[in-house]
């Protein structure tokens, strides 16, 4: 957790002249983008944060840092992106103005990018997640943006806080990887209203073993070729026994598992959701499924 000194440094440097270099600077570390021109003195400033170990470009992230990163990487896709969805264009699914006035549920929100875009296009909106990092970066990102503090709450995606049929639309993007997938699902349809409309978008096994076969034929054995072949078995032994490897100092987002399209599909039936077929389609890497509570 930050403290609210930490917060208040990081706002007051996120709202000065080189905030936008701060998150440009943080983000290239995160993803390893090593020929970037950055000032010295944003270097200074993110050592001074706490957010990397020494004021050197090269210097490792702080655990601190490396949570803030994740939070400020997601902010500068967002801005990329004009604001917009991921894969917005891409499929119906992700039309901003199918949510104007829903009550619009984001499970595994993060610090909230896509409530920023859904809340501009008139959706009541609540986020979970269960890293209650991002949860205290949220406002200081929502009021760059000239948006109020979000309502996120910091929970699990197995076991909400929040009451039976109360909303309208409970989005997972990005985020049933991570979790138990048949308990999410099965709170998804609790909190759903009848006739409510579920929307995943996330990896699935046969994309990451296309993945690594890539990364294979790359010779790239190490670390990119190891990390795949782990989530490889962590998928299929979900995939086999429905559990998950839980390993010691796991982050929330350390450890995915990919199931099958079909298991993704078969968990959603189980528990009491109808898989909308005709929206219900790869979109890149990804499976979108579109489901209606019955
Ligand atoms: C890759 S991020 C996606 C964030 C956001 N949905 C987006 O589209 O940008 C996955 C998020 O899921 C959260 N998460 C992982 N396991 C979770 C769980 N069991 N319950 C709630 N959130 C979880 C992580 O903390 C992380 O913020």
């Amino acid at each position: 957790m930050l403290t609210q000194k930490n917060l208040d440094a990081l706002s007051e440097a996120l709202n000065s002249q080189q905030g936008a270099e701060l998150v440009h600077f943080v983000t290239s570390k995160n993803l390893g983008w090593t020929i970037q021109p950055f000032s010295s003195a944003v270097v200074e400033l993110a050592a001074s944060l706490g957010l990397i170990q020494r004021a050197e470009r090269s210097a490792p992230f702080t655990h601190v840092g490396y949570v803030v990163a994740d939070s400020l990487r997601e902010y500068f896709f967002w801005k990329q992106r004009g604001g917009m969805l991921h894969n917005q264009g891409n499929h119906p699914a992700f039309d901003p103005r199918r949510f104007a006035g829903k009550r619009v549920l984001e499970l595994g929100c993060g610090f909230g990018s896509n409530l920023l875009t859904l809340n501009a296009h008139g959706a009541a909106t609540i986020g979970v997640d269960v890293e209650p990092i991002y949860l205290q970066l949220a406002p200081i990102l929502f009021a760059l943006e000239g948006q109020g503090s979000p309502d996120i709450r910091c929970a699990s995606a197995e076991a909400i806080p929040i009451g039976d049929h109360s909303q309208d639309v409970v989005l997972l993007l990005g985020a049933l990887q991570y979790m138990d997938i048949e308990a999410a699902l099965a709170e998804a349809r609790r909190v759903l209203v009848p006739g409510g409309e579920l929307i995943t978008l996330g990896g699935y096994l046969g994309a990451i073993t296309r993945e690594w076969l890539h990364t294979m034929r790359g010779r790239s054995w190490f670390p990119e070729g190891l990390h795949t072949a782990r989530t490889m078995v962590d998928s299929m032994v979900y995939e086999l026994t429905g559990r998950r490897i839980r390993r010691n100092h796991e982050f929330s987002t350390s450890v995915p598992v990919y199931p099958t399209i079909g298991h993704i599909k078969r968990a959603a039936h189980r528990q009491g959701l109808e898989v909308k077929t005709a929206w219900t389609k790869v979109v890149g890497h990804e499976l979108c499924m579109v489901a209606r509570a019955a």
